[in-house]
């Protein structure tokens, strides 16, 4: 679908959307065309029960004095709570409402007293909010039947300014590029999606301009990496690790390091998971899937930063092969870990690929994201991931970042007495704590073990990497969680 942008002309045929405020008060444009219909418009309204609410619609059909189609008014609520993120879920809104109806469409925006955004300020948002919410996985249906394919193909954005909403919607709308190939990847089945194949589309930034590089087993073995080759030893798929830079800023800068964890799928290994629901364990690589996508959207938009993405791609299975309960294996850093239970193996991978992103790049800080743990669901459901972090700077720095995207996150304390509960009578650590609860927590102190001083904050999402019930921008599925957030991260603490 096209999303285009035109400065205001009176529609005079076709599907045209505008909008209504609380108490049936009618937007600038809706007003006009009330007008131009002899209250047409109105008179729907009156005779039915849509007073403009936000999340309400009404679809008034080929109204008396026009040759329109159909005019769709949407309840924009009130004013003063129509920010960016509000007009987005307006736009993906708008998109669902029409993508069964018309091959085209035109929205009517214009300023209206009480609200912060003028009218090319909504008119990007609106445009975000319509592709965020057409995004579709539906590459292995063969069957095309009834409506399931939109029929939608284009809507354009009437605005005053149109050319500067044109502009800034073009930027923005590479950081989507980014989201639409993290959710790609999450959305991939397993028997697709291994590390080889991972790494082979993480390859295609190249052609942005992101330098990549791809560490094979016999490299990893090299480096010392038990930790991730233990939790990949079961597995018939080798394991790799990607290194992706995109550098947009000078050389001097050091970079913003991302690290994702990537398991392609996670059986639980001899520690088996239980079958039920296991088919989720596909998207346990979405934290690689995010650091991939954010990458893209970085390049894409040629952000001026230097930034270094590494995943660790891994297979996490049960075989003749696989580590066992018990046994201990060395990471890079040179600690020693038994490894007690083989379901927590992300914080296995992540150790390594942590340690190697520190040593290799010396960022000026560092982030993880990871679908690590369960914990995080019974804390937090799908509402916020979980934030972990060395320092409160960042940690604040993202939270107002999650804020303004509507990413949300929460910060967990960690400590000492935490850290303790992952000390092992054998080794220098055990993956998992001797004592109940705060799971999220210990796993995040696992982590923290391999960040030396670098300034680092660990993202558990394991909540809110699949969406399940569908939301007007994040339609059901893989959600891209992550990606916008750090995009606003990087722009605001990089950027400015
Ligand atoms: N990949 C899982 C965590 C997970 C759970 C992700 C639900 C997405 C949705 C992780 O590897 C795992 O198995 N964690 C264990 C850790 C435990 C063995 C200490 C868990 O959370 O149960
Ligand atoms: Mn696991
Ligand atoms: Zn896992």
């Amino acid at each position: 679908m096209k999303i285009s942008f035109a400065n205001p002309s009176k529609p005079k045929s076709g599907t045209v959307v505008v909008g209504v405020f609380d108490g049936r008060k009618l937007s600038t444009s809706a007003a006009s065309l009330d007008k131009s219909t002899r209250g047409a418009i109105t008179k729907a309204i009156k005779a039915s029960s849509f007073k403009g609410a936000k999340n309400h619609s009404l679809t008034i059909m080929t109204p008396a004095g026009t040759r329109l189609e159909r005019v769709l008014c949407v309840g924009l609520g009130k004013p003063k709570d129509l920010d960016e993120r509000a007009f987005e879920t307006i736009g993906g809104r708008i998109y669902a409402a029409l993508k069964a109806q018309s091959e085209k469409a035109q929205v009517l925006l214009d300023a209206a007293p009480g609200c912060g955004l003028s009218a090319d300020e909504m008119a990007v948002h609106v445009g975000i909010g319509a592709r965020l919410g057409s995004y579709r996985f539906d590459k292995y249906k063969t069957k095309k039947k009834g409506h399931a394919k939109p029929v939608i193909k284009e809507i354009t954005i009437q605005c005053a300014g149109s050319a500067a909403a044109k502009r800034n919607f073009t930027k923005q709308n590479k950081v989507i590029d980014g989201v639409f190939f993290t959710r790609d990847l999450i959305s991939e089945p397993s028997n697709v999606l291994y590390p080889k194949t991972l790494a082979g589309e993480a390859k295609t930034l190249a052609k942005l301009g992101v330098k990549i590089e791809v560490l094979d087993k016999a490299k990893m073995t090299k480096l010392g990496m038990g930790a991730l080759l233990g939790v990949a030893q079961g597995s018939a798929h080798d394991p790799f690790m990607v290194v992706m830079r995109w550098d947009g800023a000078t050389k001097k800068d050091k970079p913003v390091a991302f690290v994702g964890k990537g398991v392609t799928f996670d059986t639980g290994g001899i520690s088996l998971k239980p079958s039920a629901g296991m088919e989720d364990m596909k998207y346990d690589m979405g934290g690689s899937g995010v650091v991939i996508g954010l990458m893209k959207a970085l390049a894409g938009r040629k952000a001026k930063v230097n930034a270094v993405g590494v995943v660790g791609l891994v297979e996490n299975m049960p075989s003749g092969t696989a580590q066992r309960p018990g046994d201990i294996v060395k990471s890079m850093s040179g600690q020693t870990i038994e490894v007690l239970n083989t379901d927590a193996e992300g914080r296995l991978v992540l150790a390594d690929a942590l340690w190697y992103t520190k040593e290799r790049f010396k960022p000026q800080l560092m982030i993880d994201l990871a679908t690590l743990t369960g914990a995080i669901v019974v804390s937090l459901a799908g509402e916020y991931a979980g934030l972990f972090s060395n320092d409160d700077k960042l940690a604040v720095d993202l939270e107002e970042a999650g804020k303004a995207m509507d990413e949300k996150l929460w910060r967990l304390p960690m400590g000492d007495a935490f850290d303790k509960m992952i000390d092992s009578p054998a080794a220098d650590m055990q993956n998992i704590s001797s004592s109940r609860g705060g799971g999220s927590i210990t796993a995040a102190q696992f982590l923290k073990r391999f960040v030396g001083n670098t300034k680092w904050a660990h993202l558990d999402i394991a909540g809110v990497t699949w969406e399940k019930k569908g939301k007007p921008t994040t339609p059901k599925g893989g959600s891209g969680y992550g990606v916008r957030l750090l995009d606003r991260f990087v722009a605001d603490r990089f950027e400015k």
